[in-house]
């Protein structure tokens, strides 16, 4: 039997968008599993803690059995080796991301010459949305729906009424 084809789709995922869904569903029918895995960023100041981030992708993917939500720290490839995933799987929304993701593919590559990044285009609704965009439109009060799972919408609007953007 082949082995399994695991791939990991890393990120901050603060919090998880509809382009995240799209990328990650569209991942789930090309590989074997996909591991949604959310970097635990000691730096940066998020809006949900990494357990709220994971909680909420696993509800929304309640009824994928082949993806899975995980967290991480240190190199992604060091993460990736210890998971047996073969394939870093990454969302490019417009050429304006491609440059640091084309830097990232490669530096992963020297370091890890066996895992293979793989680039995934998402529906064309989603090409211009952002989790920092959202963000920064709800605290604002502008409306965010379809932008992301309804679960996940719900949970913005009341963490920044509660808690408006910093700065
Ligand atoms: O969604 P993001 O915040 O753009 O994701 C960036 C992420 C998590 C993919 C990247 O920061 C990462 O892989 N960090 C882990 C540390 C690492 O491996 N750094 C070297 C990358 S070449």
């Amino acid at each position: 039997m082949a082995p399994s084809r695991v791939a990991i789709y890393p990120g901050s995922f603060d919090p998880l968008t509809l382009g995240h869904v799209d990328i990650i569903e569209r991942g789930s029918a090309l590989f074997d599993s996909i591991i949604v895995a959310v970097l635990r960023n000691v730096e940066k100041s998020p809006l949900f803690t990494v357990d709220e981030r994971l909680e909420m992708i696993r509800d929304t993917f309640r009824e994928r059995g082949n993806v899975e939500a995980d967290s991480f720290s240190g190199l992604l490839v060091d993460y990736a080796s210890s998971r047996k995933a073969t394939t870093i799987v990454r969302g490019i929304r417009a050429i304006s991301d491609f440059e640091y993701e084309f830097q990232m593919a490669l530096m992963n590559r020297r370091l890890a010459p066996a895992i293979e990044t793989v680039f995934m285009m998402p529906a064309e609704e989603y090409s211009y949305v952002s989790s920092r965009l959202v963000k920064e439109v709800a605290s604002l009060g502008g409306n965010v729906s379809g932008l992301l799972p309804e679960d996940v919408e719900k949970r913005l609007l009341e963490r920044v009424r509660r808690k408006p953007m910093e700065g």
